[in-house]
């Protein structure tokens, strides 16, 4: 299966998946990454791309007269590497209609809360604010909502009191880099149904 990532910062959930696939192979795996996506220039997540060797693209809002017309240029993009499957891995793009229309149903996101808690762009930040004892991340189809698609997998992280935004994200994210390389190898090797808000992987 052919993975399209997009990214939008440090690129460490992409890292996780690039060094699964070196490990086991592509076949074993299930699937192989062949193009990174990005709304943004300069961002480590390119460079990581760019140092296994795969092909990189960024499509920037401002570089549209409109958000639709950016969401379009985004989906044709993406298609023109002839996706399987789409990761969005720290993307923080909402997408819009076009893009959906053509990869709604195989296009995943991963979230550092436990969905339907904390969506949005700070989740990590309001499970804390919030005083909640245990947070996680979320693996789940994108739908037209944000974060609101059918989840695939979760994973449980304590909250200690100690924890600041970015020592909790930093334990968040090692859940989630696991999830997101099991989640996305599963999907490929096995294939999966969505029913309503159950997702069936064969
Ligand atoms: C991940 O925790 C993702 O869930 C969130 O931003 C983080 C991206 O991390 N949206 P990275 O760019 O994969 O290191």
């Amino acid at each position: 299966k052919r993975l399209v990532v997009l990214v939008s910062g440090s690129g460490t959930n992409l890292q996780a998946l690039l060094d699964e696939i070196a490990a086991t192979g592509p076949e074993r795996y299930g699937a192989e990454i062949v193009a990174v996506g990005a709304d943004r220039d300069g961002i480590e997540g390119l460079a990581r791309a760019e140092r296994a060797g795969l092909p990189t693209f960024v499509c920037r809002v401002k570089d549209h007269a409109t958000r639709e017309e950016w969401d379009a240029a985004l989906a044709e993009a993406v298609a023109a590497h002839e996706p399987d499957l789409v990761v969005s891995a720290g993307f923080m793009k909402i997408v819009g209609k076009e893009f959906l229309a053509r990869f709604g149903g195989r296009f995943v996101n991963t979230h550092p809360a436990l969905l339907p808690s904390f969506p949005g762009a700070h989740g990590v930040r309001d499970a804390l604010a919030y005083g909640a004892k245990v947070t996680g991340c979320t693996v789940h189809f994108v739908d037209d909502g944000v974060d609101t698609g059918p989840i695939i997998a979760q994973g449980v992280v304590e909250i200690r009191d100690e924890d600041d935004e970015s020592a909790l994200h930093e334990r968040i994210k090692e859940v989630e880099r696991r999830l997101l390389v099991d989640v996305v190898g599963r999907l490929a090797r096995h294939g999966y149904r969505i029913e309503g808000r159950k997702v069936v992987i064969q």
